[in-house]
């Protein structure tokens, strides 16, 4: 890192720093200096000390413009080739995304045009994704394997998924995902496939550095609840944090199970219960609210957002980036459908993809603004935090810092 590069300050900025457990945390004409990627000193501009001076000579005046910590979108199957909208145009024909997984597209689809390309195609086709993500605003970002469902392509998406970080300048965390749908090939061998991820690719992948956790689709056209607690122990016997696919399409409970193994969170949620909601509580899950693909399948059955409030469960959200379910390139689109599809506050939006995102992937040096946190920084064309979940399209990032370094 050029120790120069990743230095910086900004004045006149109104700051949300999230700092406290509720609240913005707001400072109005605050400054914020960072070096070798971290933040130095925040508070009002008229008490920048003088240790900062040297500083002043390149700083930044924000004119009053919103900045925030860097965005983190926490659920992402952005690594993927191909498209699907023939898919789209069949179910606003009336077909279910049910039937048309059975039938042997959804998932399966997206998995033959994967399997066909190579680490330099899958790049390319999955760079502009993550751009478009960067440009307004995100600066950490989760991505899933589970589109090629064999142990090469396996290991060519999650390679992606770390060059994307690379190639970027932000962090990518990678979660596999093998247990996404059964591949053609294990057609009435369900068990020895799930055998196959628990105890060949997963320590596999995990020794090549690739894993940072573990996911599973738990659900009717997805893997059963004993085929999840499989995986889950196999992760655990390596020290591997999980996620899970829960209760999306139908109950099978996986709230409750992802929280008896202390997962870092719970995603979708449409169909949890009242039992669900008390096991996130009791663990400290996150709960992963997708309303992207809530809004693209036009379901209607609501995850239980009233009761995971008086829970106290941390609402993350996030835009499930995937071909089938959530074409969403925008993690503040996303927020503003937590608000207007789920009812979330925009306060609570804010903190969705900030410190409860990174808190669902364990990440606790950054999501909010505080001294010696990662400078992960968006200044906004924005003066008001709820502009972030109000305007809907275009992008409103002025400026991206990730790890104190200038990426927009
Ligand atoms: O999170 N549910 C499983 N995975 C994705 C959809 C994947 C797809 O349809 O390609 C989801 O919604
Ligand atoms: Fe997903």
């Amino acid at each position: 890192m050029n120790p120069a590069a990743a230095q910086g300050l900004i004045l006149h900025a109104h700051l949300a720093t999230l700092a406290a457990d509720h609240g913005y945390g707001l400072i109005e004409d605050g400054a914020i200096a960072w070096r070798k990627g971290r933040i130095a000193w925040l508070g009002p501009t008229a008490e920048l000390p003088h240790a900062y001076d040297t500083l002043r000579a390149t700083a930044v005046d924000a004119h009053g413009a919103l900045l925030t910590p860097g965005l983190i979108d926490a659920h992402t199957h952005l690594v993927f080739a191909g498209e699907r909208a023939q898919e789209f145009e069949q179910r606003l024909q009336g077909a279910s995304y049910e039937a048309i997984a059975r039938a042997g597209g959804g998932i399966l689809a997206t998995v033959r045009a994967t399997r066909a390309a190579d680490e330099t195609g899958l790049l390319a086709a999955s760079l502009p994704r993550a751009r478009a993500l960067l440009a307004d605003g995100v600066t950490t970002l989760e991505i899933k394997s589970g589109y090629a469902l064999d142990l090469p392509g396996e290991t060519r998406m999650l390679r992606v998924a770390r060059r994307i970080g690379d190639e970027l300048g932000i962090e990518v965390r990678t979660t596999l995902l093998g247990l996404h749908a059964l591949p053609g090939e294990f057609h009435s061998r369900r068990a020895d496939y799930v055998r196959e991820v628990c105890t060949h690719w997963l320590p596999h992948l995990h020794t090549e550095g690739l894993v940072d956790a573990v996911d599973a689709f738990c659900e009717g056209i997805g893997f059963s609840a004993a085929e999840t607690r499989a995986l889950f122990i196999a992760a655990r016997a390596l020290g591997l944090p999980v996620k899970l696919h829960a209760d999306q399409l139908s109950n099978l409970h996986g709230a409750a199970l992802a929280a008896e193994f202390a997962a870092l969170s719970a995603d979708h949620l449409e169909c949890t219960d009242a039992a669900g909601v008390a096991a996130l509580a009791a663990a400290g899950t996150v709960a992963m609210l997708l309303p992207g693909s809530f809004y693209v399948l036009r379901e209607t059955r609501l995850p239980p957002i009233a009761a995971l409030r008086a829970a106290q469960v941390p609402m993350a959200v996030a835009t499930d980036l995937n071909p089938g379910t959530a074409p969403l390139r925008s993690l503040r689109v996303a927020m503003n459908m937590a608000c207007t599809l789920f009812g979330l506050t925009p306060l609570e939006a804010l903190r969705g993809v900030t410190v409860h995102a990174a808190r669902a992937l364990a990440l606790n040096d950054r999501g909010r603004l505080a001294q010696g946190l990662r400078a992960d920084l968006v200044l906004w064309d924005a003066t008001a935090p709820a502009e972030l979940s109000y305007w809907i399209g275009g992008t409103l990032a002025r400026t991206v810092i990730a790890a104190g370094q200038r990426v927009v």
